[in-house]
């Protein structure tokens, strides 16, 4: 099978590092990809949200499966394109990506297919804003309606920030705050049939204990041994094919993978955000136990085939990321500062996310900038090999937490 990837960060690495290790794939593209993803597959540079140049390139190549990594090439219309040409791909319509796209359609699918989730006011005017935020009282959340980068969101105490907030964005959504521990669930899903992988966990606040601005995530760890043992399958049975029947239901069949982010509140398992997309670092530790081969999973979604697909099979033992961030980030992360001490270990390893090649040095090109993958058969040891090859990597101010998965 010959696989194109479309993106170029931590996600898109570790998606490549999997491919790669799949007898049934041939040959590896991605585009525009990073550093660490040259040393997997051949890079091109295109423009990753124009679906004209995403297409012509698959053409051109010949692959069997283009697999489509963030959401703004989905949001842009990019599987749609490649969909239309007749090539097989990982990712949802244009339409159907609008779950992430927009929290206000999200909110509207989520109650038409009754879905538990935070109660909620999409507002455009601050009148209607200051309202919301009376009804539900503090702590406030107020979320920005379009695609933010995971920045969108402030939740705080402070009417005065709340409003600003709102005041400072088009449309936004004004909702409950939901109280429990944060869970990520993916689910692929091929249109009609939806198999979940297992729950993981991010960290998304910059600094230890739950510090500072919120972040794309700043590590990950999965399986999690704490979380009720029924919560897969709850979270299937009340979001996922709720949620999959009601999309298709309005002529929009989602194809891809439905990352679900929960509370898991006195009232059971709530949805936060939908988004379009494998998340960013989980995905990094769900692929690392993956051990069903990941290219005849993502092609049986892509060509409606799941059903008759083995179901996605995880490895005992565990794994943790950590993400090595670049210095002032998230606010304006400093680019171009050389890496050094990219090895890895017995039971850890580098992935690259904002990353590239400059006269065969490996610089720094992004906010986040790596993470580290440490394995063991249990999480404390995972999470020692991580923070060990963590310790290797030299990157003049970057940051990291040293809490992740403690
Ligand atoms: P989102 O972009 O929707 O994932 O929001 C970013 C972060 O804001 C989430 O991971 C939560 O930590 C927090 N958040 C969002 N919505 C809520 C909510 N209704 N209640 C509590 N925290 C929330
Ligand atoms: N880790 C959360 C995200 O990818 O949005």
């Amino acid at each position: 099978m010959r696989v194109l990837v479309i993106g170029s960060g931590g996600r898109e690495h570790a998606l490549c590092r999997s491919l790669k290790l799949d007898p049934q794939v041939t040959e590896l593209h991605c585009a525009p990809g990073n550093a660490g993803i040259e040393e997997v597959a051949t890079l091109h540079q295109i423009v990753p949200t124009d679906p004209g140049q995403v297409t012509e390139l698959a053409q051109r190549l010949g692959v069997d499966l283009v697999v489509v990594g963030p959401e703004a090439p989905l949001v842009a219309g990019v599987a749609d394109a490649v969909r239309e040409a007749g090539i097989p791909v990982f990712g949802p319509s244009r339409d159907a990506a609008m779950i992430e796209g927009s929290k206000a359609f999200a909110k509207e699918v989520m109650a038409a297919a009754n879905v538990p989730t935070a109660r909620a006011r999409t507002c455009v005017t601050e009148a209607e804003a200051a309202a919301a935020l009376d009804e539900f009282g503090a702590p406030y959340v107020v979320k920005d309606d379009g695609l933010a980068a995971g920045k969108g969101v402030v939740v705080t105490d402070d009417r005065e920030k709340a409003l600003a907030h709102a005041r400072a964005c088009e449309r936004v959504v004004i909702e409950e705050f939901l109280d429990g521990p944060e869970v990520s669930l993916f689910a692929l899903c091929d249109g009609r049939t939806a198999v979940p992988l297992q729950p993981a966990q991010d960290f998304k606040r910059a600094y230890d204990g739950g510090e500072g601005p919120n972040t794309g995530g700043m590590g990950a760890y999965t399986p999690l041994p704490w979380a009720p043992e029924d919560l897969t399958e709850r979270v299937m049975r009340e979001v996922v094919r709720p949620t999959m029947a009601e999309l298709s239901r309005r002529g929009l069949p989602y194809q891809g993978v439905l990352f679900v982010g929960l509370a898991l509140t006195a009232d059971g398992p709530k949805v936060i955000e939908f988004n379009a997309r494998f998340g960013d670092p989980e995905t990094q530790v769900l692929l690392d136990r993956l051990e069903t081969p990941l290219a005849g999973l993502l092609a049986a979604c892509a060509t409606g085939e799941l059903g008759g697909h083995p179901e996605p099979v995880f490895r005992p033992g565990s794994a943790v990321t950590v993400v090595i961030a670049a210095e002032n980030y998230p606010a304006a992360p400093v680019k171009g500062d050389a890496i050094k001490g990219l090895g890895a270990t017995e039971h850890a390893y580098v992935i690259h996310a904002g990353t590239k090649r400059v006269d065969g040095e490996v610089v720094s090109d992004g906010g986040r900038v790596l993470s580290v993958v440490g394995t063991g058969p249990d999480q404390e040891t995972a999470r020692r090999n991580a923070y060990d090859l963590v310790s290797r990597v030299e990157l003049r101010g970057s940051f990291h937490r040293t809490d992740i998965a403690r």
